[in-house]
C-alpha cells in the first residue's frame, strides 16, 4: 500500500512540464499490432498502465523496448491471439487489443474486462460494432472470442460516443475491405491522435475529431516513428492544484486547445489564466468562487478532471453543483473529501458542494486513479497533515506526481 503524506497550506510555485498522454499512448500501443514493420513511439509516459500494456503486447508476440519515453517494437511473424485474464485484468484499456488482433489475424480471444470502482464499464458497443464489421462474437468462460474470414466495412452508429469503442472499431476497420462510417463517434483529442498514428502508418481515415469518422480499409500498415500528444489530464491536475492552493504555476509542454473546458471553468472561479502557444500560466486567487460543472463527452468538461475539480471547489466561496454524466459511480472521492471537512451532499449523479475555508488534514483512502489525485489536491489545501492511502493508483497514470508537486513547493512525501 503506497501512502502519501502531505502537510497542506503551501502555495505551489514554479514550472512543471507534462508527460505524454496515458489515454493516447495506450490505444497507439495496441495499434502497433496492426503494423508489419517496426515502430518507434515517442513521448510515452513511464506509468504502470503502459508497462502493463507492454506485457500484454509481449504475450501476443511483440518484441519491445521502453526507455527514455521511447517505445520501440516489432510484431513477431507468429502472432498469439490470446490475451489472458491475468494480463488483461491489470488495465481496462487491455480490451483495445481485440480490434487490432482480429483485424490482423482473423481471430482473437481476449479476457472480458471486468467492472471497476467507477462503474460497470461494459463493452457492448465494441461488440455490436465488431458484429457490423462481419466479425462473429462469442463470450465464453469470461473470454470474448472474435472470428472473421474477412472484415467488411459498414455503417456503424454508436449509441453513445464511447472513447474505447470508437478506438477499437477504428483500428479494426483500418484493415477491413471497403469503407466504414462510424457515426456518433467520440471526438476526444486521443481519438485524433490514434487516427494520425494510423494514417502515418498507411491507413486512410478522415473525420477524426468530429462525430463521423470515415475509414477506407487498406490491405496492410507499415511502421515508422510517431510522437503521442501531451497528457491533458495530467496538465489539468497541476492547473487545478495551482489554483486551489492560490499558487502561480506555469504548466508547459501542453496543447492548450485540449484544455479549453478547464480553462473556461477555472476563469469562472476567478483564477487568472494566461494561455501561451505550448504553456498555460495559472495564478490562483484566495476567495475564489464556486462554479457548477457537468461532465460531458469532448469538447465538454472531462470526467477525468471532475474529482480533482471537486477538491478545489470544496474550498470555494459559495455553493457548486457537480453533475457526472459519463460514469454511474464516479463520486467515491466525495466521502473521503468529507473526512477533511468538506461540506458535500450527493443525490444520484449530482453533488452539491458548499465551499469552506476550514479543511483539516485527515487519513483518507483512494478508490481509483483520479480520486487519488483529488485527495492529494485536498491535502495540499488543508490545514495540517493528510495521509492518502493510494494503493498504487497514482502510478497507473501519473509519472512523478508527488516529486513534481514537491518541486513546486508542496510538503509531500511518499512513504
Ligand atoms: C476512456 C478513458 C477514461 C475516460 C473515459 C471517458 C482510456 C484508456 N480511458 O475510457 O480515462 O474516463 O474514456 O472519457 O482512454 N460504455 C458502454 N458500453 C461500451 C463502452 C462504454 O455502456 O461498450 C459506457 C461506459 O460504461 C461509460 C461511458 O460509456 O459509462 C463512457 O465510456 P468510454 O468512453 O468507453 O470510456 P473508456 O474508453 O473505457
Amino acid at each position: 500500500m503506497q501512502i502519501i503524506r502531505i502537510t497542506g497550506k503551501n502555495k505551489l510555485n514554479g514550472e512543471v512540464c507534462v508527460n505524454g498522454s496515458k489515454n493516447a499512448a495506450l490505444p497507439v500501443l495496441a495499434a502497433t499490432i496492426l503494423c508489419e514493420k517496426p515502430c518507434v513511439l515517442k513521448n510515452i509516459p513511464h506509468i504502470s498502465d503502459v508497462s502493463n500494456m507492454q506485457s500484454l503486447l509481449k504475450s501476443t508476440g511483440q518484441y519491445s523496448l521502453l526507455s527514455n519515453h521511447q517505445y520501440q517494437c516489432e510484431m513477431a511473424s507468429e502472432i498469439s491471439h490470446f490475451a489472458s485474464y491475468d494480463l488483461a485484468n491489470r488495465l481496462r484499456a487491455s480490451f483495445l487489443v481485440a480490434g487490432p488482433l482480429v483485424a490482423r489475424t482473423g481471430y482473437a480471444r481476449v479476457a472480458y474486462p471486468g467492472g471497476c470502482q467507477i462503474g460497470e464499464r461494459p463493452v457492448d458497443l465494441h461488440l455490436k460494432g465488431f458484429s457490423k464489421l462481419g466479425i462473429s462474437v462469442a463470450i465464453q468462460n469470461g473470454y470474448v472470442e472474435l472470428k472473421a474470414n474477412k472484415l467488411k466495412g459498414n455503417r456503424i452508429y454508436l449509441d453513445f460516443p464511447s472513447v474505447g469503442a470508437t478506438e477499437n472499431l477504428m483500428m479494426a476497420a483500418t484493415l477491413a475491405h471497403g469503407t466504414t462510417m462510424l457515426e456518433n463517434a467520440a471526438a476526444e483529442p486521443e481519438i485524433v491522435d490514434l487516427a494520425n498514428f494510423l494514417n502515418q502508418m498507411g491507413a486512410d481515415i478522415s473525420g477524426a475529431g468530429t462525430d463521423t469518422i470515415v475509414i477506407q480499409g487498406v490491405s496492410s500498415l507499415t511502421g515508422g516513428e510517431y510522437e503521442v500528444i501531451p497528457d491533458r489530464i495530467e496538465a489539468g491536475t497541476y492547473m487545478i492544484a495551482a489554483a486551489a492552493t492560490g499558487g502561480k504555476v506555469k504548466v508547459s509542454g501542453v496543447l492548450p486547445e485540449h484544455l479549453n473546458p478547464l480553462v473556461a471553468k477555472l476563469r469562472e472561479t476567478g483564477t487568472h489564466i494566461t494561455v501561451g502557444e505550448r504553456e498555460i500560466l495559472v495564478e490562483g486567487k484566495s476567495g475564489y468562487k464556486a462554479v457548477d460543472i457537468k461532465t460531458m463527452p469532448h469538447p465538454g468538461f472531462p470526467t477525468d478532471l471532475q474529482a480533482q475539480f471537486c477538491a478545489m471547489l470544496a474550498g470555494a466561496k459559495g455553493t457548486s453543483i457537480i453533475t457526472e454524466t459519463i460514469f454511474e459511480n464516479r463520486f467515491l472521492h466525495l466521502p473521503e473529501l468529507k473526512r477533511l471537512g468538506a461540506k458535500i451532499t450527493v443525490e444520484g449523479r449530482t453533488a452539491v458542494i458548499e465551499g469552506t475555508n476550514k479543511l483539516n488534514g485527515a487519513q483518507v483512502r483512494a478508490s481509483d486513479l483520479r480520486a487519488a489525485a483529488s485527495l492529494v489536491i485536498a491535502g495540499l489545501m488543508a490545514e495540517g497533515t493528510t495521509t492518502v492511502e493510494d494503493n498504487g493508483y497514482l502510478l497507473r497514470g501519473y509519472s512523478q506526481l508527488c516529486e513534481n508537486l514537491k518541486k513546486l513547493g508542496a510538503e509531500i512525501e511518499v512513504l
